[in-house]
């Protein structure tokens, strides 16, 4: 996505699925549906047709042949249709993200979350496959990123609340059929779960490794944070959880820091941090939900508070602090962090395009301006900015903006729109 004038096709894979059709959504809404857009599924879905903003696209068979040179192809299948397909379009010279876990602990493949290690995408050359991290991963450790970089983290425990939507599409047609169900009186053989899913809350549904009692999808969160963070002895101790949500998965977190630190500091650091939305109000009890995270592209982050084991010590000692977040599983988790990575690739006039779509003339402007580069999303994560980005509540403002002097040009820019009302 390098380009205005790169026509380059976007193929989404699985599109017909939950993060496939997000996938689509997130697109239309950065700006892309201006681009080739096809959407691929199986031969059951042949005809059937998906939207991609006002453009209404025919779902293609997925071939052995469909992918170009140049083409961009965003995956939303499963790990072994993904394991058999994505090197195929690698070699016909397609760029690809995968949402899948096939390639997520390939040393070759690089896994990232902007907000956390952009640098791990530097090239040359750009990578051609990208992996997506667990969904659970990604919302953790975005919500950690501020404080890792302010104070280090010693230790994690989370315990995760995972709506139903992070096993696909048949899971949620299971949710609602089984409540239905449940509520007239009847029973209903589970299906995409091994368990009931209404009215009951169970341990993750992957395997359990029987040796140390951990099921796949801990094991994921542990092997992709200690990659993700480059620290192979990162204490991370999660314990996942399904629960009857739809959407939106939400995590009880206590993370020891490296240091300790102020409630206020922790609070600020967390306010400044990218990808992330504080709502954390103790009389009003504004907490994150699964509700009021859905359909959002920030992780909420609330319930701010020391660890109840630290308040008989001095505050000056204190390092563990605890959270409880929400965020969209299919959005930040999967369809937006994969759209983000395409973009990786050097969103620059694109998102100049945007910037003056929004009515944005005079960002678009500065970054035009003769001896100024567009910023690639290598930039998204700076603090300072998107402190400024949210506080504005102006969604544009999250991307794309520079640091020294042009960071101080374009903070007056947006002070100066805000002031106009823009
Ligand atoms: N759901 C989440 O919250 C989430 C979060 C992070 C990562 N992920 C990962 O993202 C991937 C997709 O998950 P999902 O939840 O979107 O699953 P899903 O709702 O079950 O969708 C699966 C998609 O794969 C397509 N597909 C299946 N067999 C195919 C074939 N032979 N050829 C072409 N397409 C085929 C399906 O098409 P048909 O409709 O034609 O069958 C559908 O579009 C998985 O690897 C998952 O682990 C999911």
């Amino acid at each position: 996505m390098s380009s205005s004038s790169d026509r380059s096709r976007i193929l989404v894979v699985g599109a017909t699925g939950v993060v496939g059709e997000e996938m689509l959504d997130v697109l239309a809404r950065r700006g892309h549906a201006i681009r080739p857009i096809h959407a691929f599924a199986s031969a059951g879905s042949a005809g059937k047709t998906v939207r991609c903003g006002d453009r209404e696209l025919a779902v293609e068979e997925l071939g052995e042949s469909v992918f170009r040179p140049g083409d961009i192809a965003l995956f939303g299948v499963d790990a072994e249709l993904a394991r058999r397909v994505a090197p195929r379009a690698v070699a016909a010279g397609a760029r690809v993200v995968d949402n899948s876990s096939a390639f997520r602990l390939d040393p070759a493949v690089p896994l990232v979350i902007p907000e956390v290690n952009p640098d791990d995408l530097r090239g040359p050359p750009a990578p051609a496959l990208l992996a997506n991290p667990n969904c659970s991963t990604i919302m953790l450790l975005v919500a950690l990123e501020p404080l890792r970089r302010a104070f280090g983290i010693e230790h994690v425990h989370v315990a995760t609340y995972q709506a139903v939507s992070g096993a696909g599409r048949a899971a949620m047609d299971e949710l609602r059929d089984q409540t239905r169900a449940v509520l007239d009186g009847k029973d209903l053989e589970p299906r995409a779960f091994p368990t009931p899913c209404a009215f009951n809350v169970f341990p993750h549904e992957s395997a359990v490794d029987p040796l140390t009692g951990a099921n796949v999808e801990e094991q994921k969160v542990v092997a992709e944070t200690r990659r993700i963070w480059h620290q192979p002895d990162a204490a991370i101790d999660p314990t996942c959880v399904r629960v009857p949500v739809l959407r939106a998965h939400s995590q009880a977190v206590t993370a020891t820091l490296g240091r300790s630190a102020s409630l206020g500091e922790i609070r600020d650091r967390l306010a400044a941090g990218a990808g992330i939305r504080v709502l954390d109000d103790r009389i009003a009890a504004g907490w994150p939900t699964p509700h009021r995270a859905s359909r959002q592209d920030a992780v909420l982050i609330g319930r701010i508070r020391w660890a109840m084991s630290e308040l008989d010590r001095p505050e000056a000692v204190r390092r563990r602090v605890a959270l409880w977040l929400s965020a969209d599983q299919i959005l930040k988790g999967a369809a937006l962090n994969a759209v983000q990575l395409a973009e990786s690739a050097g969103p620059r006039v694109l998102e100049t395009q945007r910037a003056q779509s929004a009515g944005w003339a005079d960002w678009a402007r500065v970054e035009n301006g003769p001896g100024t580069d567009l910023l690639s999303p290598y930039d998204y994560h700076r603090p300072r900015l998107l402190d400024c980005c949210v506080r504005d509540g102006n969604r544009y403002f999250q991307t794309g903006m520079g640091t020294g002097k042009r960071l101080h040009r374009a903070l007056e820019l947006i002070r100066s729109a805000v002031r106009r009302g823009v």
